[in-house]
């Protein structure tokens, strides 16, 4: 079975999650999020998946009821220190993209001990997108070229999509090959525009606290049927495969 090295996932649907199981706040849908986190984490490294990168905070949500946000960057700070040990239990590496300079100090500091903490794991990389918005993300990289331009340290022409690709938060990973959006909604929200080109998409109605490894399976399972032709006739793949 063809596995996809590089899963990207929206993480939706906590606050309908928690209404549907009668909490007063959604911020409880958010706690039992990390849990989903955690499964699927542990059960990508299991299987041999050497990429996660989740969407946990946007730049768009910001602009939610302060009382979530400010509940949200509690339960990240929480749970990055609750969470070292299955982290390298499980040999995983922790990453963040994002505009991380915006979240709280705390929340800074503790990401940058767990990454560092991390950094020898090699079983699966884990990027928590955070603070992060995918054309604030491409902006960044084109402002970055444009200044190396600026500054006589590279030539208009050699911006080719190598050199764009090296300018975004992902630089450093290969763009995902599945992208899986919880909560049965069926948009991108602003989330790897760029890396996602070629990806194959898939959108789930599970809510994502109720995401299991049985989710993942099927996710996995939709990947393998796909027939990933990237712009070539489907004689062409199986030429080649003969
Ligand atoms: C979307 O559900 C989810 C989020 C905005 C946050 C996802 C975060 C986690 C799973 C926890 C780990 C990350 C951090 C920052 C601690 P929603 O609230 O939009 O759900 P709804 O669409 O049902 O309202």
């Amino acid at each position: 079975m063809s596995l996809p090295t590089h899963i990207a996932i929206i993480m939706d649907g906590n606050g309908r999650w928690a209404k549907r199981q009668g909490f007063r706040t959604r911020v409880r849908g958010h706690e039992v999020g990390v849990e989903a986190l955690r499964r699927t984490a542990q059960s990508c490294a299991e299987l041999g998946i050497s990429y996660l990168t989740v969407y946990a905070f946007s730049e768009e949500n910001w602009a939610r009821p302060k009382a979530e946000v400010d509940a949200l960057m509690k339960i990240l700070v929480s749970s990055l220190k609750k969470e070292m040990p299955t982290l390298m239990e499980h040999g995983i590496q922790l990453q963040a993209i994002g505009k991380l300079h915006l979240l709280p100090k705390s929340a800074q500091r503790e990401l940058n001990e767990v990454k560092e903490a991390t950094s020898g794991n090699s079983n699966l990389i884990l990027t928590l997108a955070l603070s992060y918005g995918s054309r604030q993300e491409m902006l960044h990289a084109a402002k970055a070229l444009a200044q190396e331009v600026a500054d006589g340290k590279r030539t208009v022409d050699s911006i080719d999509e190598a050199a764009f690709s090296d300018a975004l938060y992902t630089a450093d990973m290969p763009d995902p090959d599945l992208v899986i959006r919880t909560s049965g909604e069926h948009r991108i929200s602003n989330y790897l525009l760029w890396q996602i080109s070629y990806a194959e998409l898939l959108f789930m109605p599970v809510l994502w606290p109720d995401f299991s490894r049985e989710h993942l399976e099927e996710a996995l399972a939709y990947y393998a049927s796909r027939e990933r032709r990237m712009g070539k006739t489907s004689e062409q793949l199986n030429e080649k495969s003969a």
